[in-house]
């Protein structure tokens, strides 16, 4: 196939765009605006062709797409949480606005399919049980609410104009090339360094964790067999909560427990999130990674890659965790 995947640079796109071009054999374009998240680096080898640009921007699509694709994936997002508290417009502009200039030109250019990559987040946060893709979309932060937005319209455009488009939901991702402002890498870096590991809250939030590879995965099986107009939540195999997280995380670094700081909770902080994937595995998708396997393998990935994070911790990101953590951490 020749597929155009926008957010290809960043840290679950770039997972992804490796499977295809290694498993599939796939030719891939990436657009992406190379954010501080996005890294030109995490595609180094692939021989695919990178197109710098916003998805909001309808003449960067359209060189994108060039000749044409047979399919757009679209991993383009402002994606945390905390800055999205901190600082939302980005996010409606990226998450809404983007992908509706991206939903018009595979509409114009009758692209054969258009897969959205949303999240867990859009259903809200669930106490017992799992969400459905029947579930209420009850987004809690700004974040959510923008990729729900994204969600909305990716509809609207089959229904209205018989796009061919497919949502792929995923929970909570961990793995190589994440970058360090998400729990699982912030905390091991943290370790590493002998850093406090900021817990917020209580710590017995509950995130279900899913290895990004078993993601991609689950992104290729919606690709290719998804029926048009539907939904499919993409599960990991295992929840836990933050403070167990970062517990197996000093386990793995060898380092004390002496270093969790509990801190201010996040406001508004979902509480639980769980998904159910039976549409996905009726696809034939099941998750690989137990969440244990994984973070082993994702703590020794970022002790072996000392060369892919020094030069994001003494960047902007350095910036960034002095405002968003310093009065915290003293
Ligand atoms: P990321 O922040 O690592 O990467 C986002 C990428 O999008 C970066 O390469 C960035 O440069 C690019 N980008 C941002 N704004 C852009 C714009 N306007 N135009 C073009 N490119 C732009 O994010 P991620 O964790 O890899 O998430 C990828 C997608 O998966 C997002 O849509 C996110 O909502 C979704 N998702 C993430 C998770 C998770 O746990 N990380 C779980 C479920 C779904
Ligand atoms: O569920 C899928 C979502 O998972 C994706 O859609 C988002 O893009 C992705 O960022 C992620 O959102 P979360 O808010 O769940 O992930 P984050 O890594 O920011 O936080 C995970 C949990 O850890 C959450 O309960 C908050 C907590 N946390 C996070 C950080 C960064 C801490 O306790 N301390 C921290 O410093």
């Amino acid at each position: 196939m020749k597929l155009l995947v926008c957010g290809g640079a960043g840290f679950i796109g770039s997972n992804f765009v490796r499977q295809r071009v290694n498993d599939h054999g796939d030719e891939v374009v990436v657009l992406d605006a190379l954010t501080y998240a996005g890294r030109p680096e995490n595609l180094e080898g692939l021989g695919v062709t990178l197109v710098h640009g916003e998805i909001q921007n309808a003449e960067k699509v359209a060189e994108a797409i060039g000749d044409g694709v047979d399919a757009i994936v679209n991993f383009a997002a402002e994606t945390h949480v905390d800055r999205s508290i901190s600082g939302p417009d980005a996010f409606v502009e990226t998450n809404v606005r983007g992908s509706l200039v991206l939903l018009e030109a595979a509409r114009e250019r009758e692209v054969k399919r258009y897969v959205q990559i949303s999240t867990d987040e859009v259903y809200g946060s669930i106490e017992e049980g799992s969400f459905t893709e029947e579930s209420p979309i009850v987004p809690s932060s700004p974040y959510s609410a923008s990729k729900a937005g994204g969600d909305l319209l990716v509809q609207s455009y089959l229904h209205t104009y018989g796009l061919e488009t497919v949502i792929a939901r995923g929970s909570n991702n961990y793995g190589p090339y994440q970058y360090p402002e998400k729990l699982i890498p912030l905390m091991v870096l943290n370790a590493l360094h002998d850093d406090k590991l900021p817990v917020y809250g209580d710590g017995l939030n509950v995130r279900n964790w899913l290895y990004v590879e078993d993601f991609g995965r689950g992104i290729s099986h919606v690709l290719g067999h998804g029926a048009p107009g539907e939904v499919y939540n993409v599960g990991g195999p295992d929840e836990s909560t933050n403070i167990e997280v970062v517990k197996g995380i000093l386990k793995h670094t060898g380092k004390d427990e002496s270093l969790i700081e509990y801190v201010t909770d996040r406001p508004g902080h979902d509480r639980r999130y769980s998904l159910g994937s039976e549409k996905a595995r009726a696809l034939g998708w099941s998750a690989q990674v137990r969440f244990e396997e994984g973070l082993e393998k994702t703590v020794a990935w970022y002790r072996d890659n000392t060369a892919w994070w020094e030069p994001i911790r003494s960047g902007e990101y350095r910036e960034y965790y002095e405002r968003h953590y310093g009065r915290a951490l003293g």
